[in-house]
């Protein structure tokens, strides 16, 4: 795989991301797709939200349990979005605010500048929140509020 584009976000080191219970994410930039993908963007304008899927690049290895600053406790990797994984992808899902050409401007970036993007997907979320479950999210924030 190579990037599409590069991440522009006020995010300089990954230290600077909001992170733990209750962390939201409003900070705005840009996704910057090469030139030669542009025509890849046609009609993306008509989706409120996008899908990015991007490269950890600035984390080495990985581990297969992590303890997210939003618990006390440690869970397996694929049970978290722990930045250490044996694939290092990440995944967010960005306001799209408006289209220049081959840049897109965004809202809720949780990744710093320059990140690598690898795929953009228009977000359409068809599972109704009664189905969802969120698992020990859900248990940590119980304790949180206690
Ligand atoms: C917990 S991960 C979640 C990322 C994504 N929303 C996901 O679910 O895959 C977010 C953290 O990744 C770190 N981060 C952001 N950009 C990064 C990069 N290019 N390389 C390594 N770590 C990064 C920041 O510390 C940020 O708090």
């Amino acid at each position: 795989m190579r990037p599409i584009g590069y991440v522009r976000s006020p995010y300089g080191d990954p230290s600077e991301v909001p992170r733990g219970l209750g962390a939201t994410h409003e900070a705005e930039g840009a996704l910057e797709i090469r030139a030669e993908f542009e025509p890849g963007l046609a009609d993306i304008e008509g989706f409120s939200h996008l899908i990015v899927l991007w490269v950890f690049d600035r984390v080495e290895g990985f581990a297969l349990t992590a303890q997210p600053p939003s618990d006390t406790r440690a869970h397996g990797v694929f049970a978290t979005r722990s930045p250490q994984r044996p694939n290092p992808i990440g995944l967010t899902v960005v306001e799209l605010l408006g289209r220049e050409g081959a840049v897109l401007r965004v809202r809720g970036l949780d990744m710093i500048n320059g990140t690598p993007i690898l795929d953009i997907k228009p977000y359409l979320s068809n599972i109704p929140a009664e189905h969802l479950r969120r698992g020990w999210l859900a248990e940590a924030e119980e304790r949180a509020r206690q």
